[in-house]
């Protein structure tokens, strides 16, 4: 079923018509397109920034970027390369941003656990009644020596709960679980109403170290795969029948992320 595959490829996009959203839009890090001037005023602004590629997946191309006093830090896969100036840290990154378009944006210090960055991945899908359901969320725990989260990245899979858990008290950990609900519907709402043919959503949500939900991004073409790590199936088993009852079958032929103990 073609419908079923519809894809909004444009972090740009998508994230623009979040923003357009009174109740999202506060939720959204601030993102601009990238150029030279936005990246020095958003260094002047954040002590930290995220640029990442437009239209990039599985984390590829995504680097962290630091003002250190007058220095400049980037960190791009394991390695962390300091600049002495902003003009070498322009001619640094142009070597790893190609002429595809790379946005910047606000950079989360994420919650850890194990002294490791977690974000947090929602799925949201049309239930067979055609109504939105977040139909499970995972924490995604970073590789020791990356800055992205991704299961292609090195990075490894726990119960959303037990991560939270571990830094808020059960009353603050069921609120946020609840939030998270709450912010899934919004954002499918939001989503579905520009894109109609949308069925299922995979939201990448962040958990800052004051504990305060922000939305990194939203993909049209979710992995189930992260859901194939969690001890439990029956998250994995609802999102498979929920994906077939639109007409998505899912290979499942998941090698990429880990499985936290
Ligand atoms: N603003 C930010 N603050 C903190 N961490 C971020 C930020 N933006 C991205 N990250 C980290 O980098 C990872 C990859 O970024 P993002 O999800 O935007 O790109 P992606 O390559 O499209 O990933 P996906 O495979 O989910 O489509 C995130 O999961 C998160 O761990
Ligand atoms: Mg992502």
């Amino acid at each position: 079923m073609k419908t079923s595959r519809f894809t909004v490829k444009s972090k740009w996009t998508k994230t623009k018509l979040l923003q357009s959203q009174q109740e999202l839009a506060k939720l959204v890090p601030p993102t601009q397109l990238f150029s030279r001037k936005h990246l020095f005023d958003m260094l002047e602004r954040y002590d930290m920034v995220y640029v990442k590629p437009d239209a990039g997946s599985q984390g590829k191309g995504v680097m962290r970027v630091e003002k250190k006093g007058s220095a400049y830090q980037y960190q791009n896969g394991i390695r962390t390369l300091t600049c002495r100036s902003y003009r070498e840290l322009c001619r640094s990154l142009s070597k790893q941003i190609d002429s595809k378009r790379y946005l910047i944006q606000r950079g989360i210090h994420l919650l850890t656990y194990d002294h490791r960055p977690f974000d947090l991945r929602v799925m949201i899908q049309r239930n067979p009644e055609g109504e939105w359901e977040a139909t499970g969320t995972v924490g995604r725990v970073a590789h020791p020596r990356k800055a992205v989260t991704n299961g292609s990245q090195g990075g490894t899979i726990y119960a959303a709960d037990r991560l939270i858990r571990a830094s808020a008290d059960d009353a603050k950990t069921d609120e946020l679980l609840q939030e998270i609900d709450r912010i899934a519907l919004a954002v499918a709402a939001a989503m579905s109403h520009t894109y109609p043919a949308l069925n299922e959503l995979g939201l990448d949500l962040a958990v800052d170290r004051d504990l305060t939900l922000w939305i990194l991004e939203v993909n049209t073409l979710p992995d189930p795969c992260p859901f194939t790590k969690l001890k439990q199936k029956d998250t994995i088993k609802r999102i498979v029948s929920y994906g077939k009852a639109y007409g998505r079958y899912y290979p499942l032929n998941c090698k990429k992320s880990k499985q936290g103990m």
